[in-house]
């Protein structure tokens, strides 16, 4: 273990799985972290509503690569309601835990899995609850005010 991070996060941010672009993606979502200024891209090829394979970018430190790279494994082949049940704890939890401060990292990936989802939606005329999206895309701080 390295600065209490866990042999599954090493192991998913020295290699990460599913990074990178893809072309023609059926939804996309980009999301910023506002504590800390990383980004995060990530990219859905969906097939008969089932996400067959998922790509993601990342300007992050290695909680924020680890994890995404956990989330993509999480989701691909499931059905792509399925994407939006997963929560940030789940990838924490599936990488055996993060160091309390960068729980925040972990945040990334769930909510850029949720805005290429919700961008699958919108091109895809499908419906939703709009419910299911509520806060994506808001600028928030996890810390408490002052
Ligand atoms: Fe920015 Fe981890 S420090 S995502």
């Amino acid at each position: 273990m390295a600065m209490g991070y866990s042999d599954a996060v090493m192991d998913h941010f020295i290699n990460p799985r599913n990074v990178g672009k893809m072309d023609n993606a059926d939804g996309v979502g980009e999301v910023g972290n506002a504590r800390c200024g990383d980004i995060m891209k990530i990219y859905l090829r969906v097939e008969e509503g089932v996400i067959t394979d998922v790509k993601f970018n990342t300007f992050g430190c290695a909680s924020a690569i680890a994890t995404s790279s956990m989330a993509t494994e999480l989701i691909k082949g499931k059905p792509i309601a399925d994407a939006l049940k997963l929560t940030n704890q789940a990838v924490v939890d599936a990488l055996d835990g993060l160091p309390s401060v960068k729980i925040h990292c972990s945040v990334l990936a769930e909510e850029a899995i949720k805005a290429a989802v919700k961008d699958y939606y919108d091109r895809h005329g499908v419906e939703y609850d709009a419910e299911l999206f509520a806060g994506l895309g808001e600028e928030h701080e996890e810390a408490p005010e002052e």
